[in-house]
């Protein structure tokens, strides 16, 4: 695997690759994020990953001193899976001078759910990735349903901005007991570890009561969140949207998703699932 730090390396190095799949992370590598860069495999001709922790798409008071770094395990792992392109720039080289034009998405879109919470996240979000793929030039790029709304964010903004890349959504990857992996699972104490897991069992009694018939979104909606204040988590919302735009349900839509966000401790979780 070549590691570029700089972009004139990594321009260089990909140029004669053929189809570019990029995979962005922030690293602390996972199964999740390798189940990406194999699915990657299938798209293309190069795999190309890009490790880089974003400060703009963090608040003050958010974790971005204390986000996970860990290189050398992250190179085992993305040698192991194949991956042949590592992208890995130092924060003076993507930002050598302060970031001042952005990619704005639309107020529907971001002032939502994890938008309501974290203000000016996927205004961050899609900065990084609009510039990542200025210096990555990919053919396609792939991203988790696991972040439901960042995957939209970013597939709406291709679409819109008639971006020469094709935006891949690849499914969650999730532990046995079905807690989804995240970076963020390793802050989780042992207890937590134990309770994690209810998220994503009170997502998965949502969809089945919607399959089962059930309209009243509300109604679920707020036994969920109940549920899980009674657990000790803090929830910020569980809710019922439609797939394509994330807004509320209106009568008779059925492409659906549940999401849901929630603090355990002092880490925040946040889960989804298709219906
Ligand atoms: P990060 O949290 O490192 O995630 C990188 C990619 O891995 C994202 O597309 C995310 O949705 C996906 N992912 C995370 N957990 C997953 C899981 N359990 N199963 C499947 N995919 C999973 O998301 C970001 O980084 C950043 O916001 C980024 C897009 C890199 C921009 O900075």
């Amino acid at each position: 695997m070549k590691i570029h730090e700089t972009v004139a390396g990594l321009r260089a190095g990909v140029s004669n690759a053929g189809r570019v799949v990029l995979v962005p992370t922030m690293g602390n590598l996972h199964d999740g994020h390798i189940s990406l860069m194999r699915q990657a495999q299938d798209y293309g001709d190069t795999v190309l990953v890009s490790i880089f922790v974003n400060r703009l798409q963090f608040r003050p008071g958010e974790d971005f001193e204390k986000y996970p770094r860990t290189f050398a395990a992250d190179c085992e792992r993305l040698v192991a899976a194949g991956v042949d392109h590592l992208f890995f720039p130092a924060e003076s080289e993507m930002y050598p001078t302060p970031q001042r034009y952005f990619v704005m998405p639309p107020a529907e879109l971001i002032d939502i759910l994890e938008g309501e919470f974290r203000p000016d996240h996927f205004r961050g979000v899609a900065t990084v990735v609009m510039k990542l793929f200025s210096i990555t030039q990919p053919q396609v790029a792939v991203f988790g349903k696991k972040d439901y709304q960042q995957m939209l964010v970013l597939s709406n903004m291709a679409r819109d901005l008639a971006l020469p890349v094709d935006i891949v959504a690849a499914e969650t990857v999730r532990a046995a007991d079905g807690l989804a992996l995240s970076s963020r699972n390793g802050f989780l104490s042992a207890q937590e570890r134990t309770e994690a897991p209810r998220l994503h069992r009170l997502l998965e009694g949502v969809r089945q009561a919607i399959q089962a018939g059930e309209r009243d979104y509300a109604r679920l909606e707020r036994a969920a969140i109940t549920e899980l204040a009674a657990h000790g988590w803090v929830p910020d919302y569980v809710s019922v949207r439609q797939r394509s735009n994330l807004q509320p349900p209106s009568t008779g839509d059925s492409e659906l998703v549940v999401l849901g966000a929630a603090r355990l401790g002092t880490t925040r979780l946040i889960d989804n699932l298709e219906i």
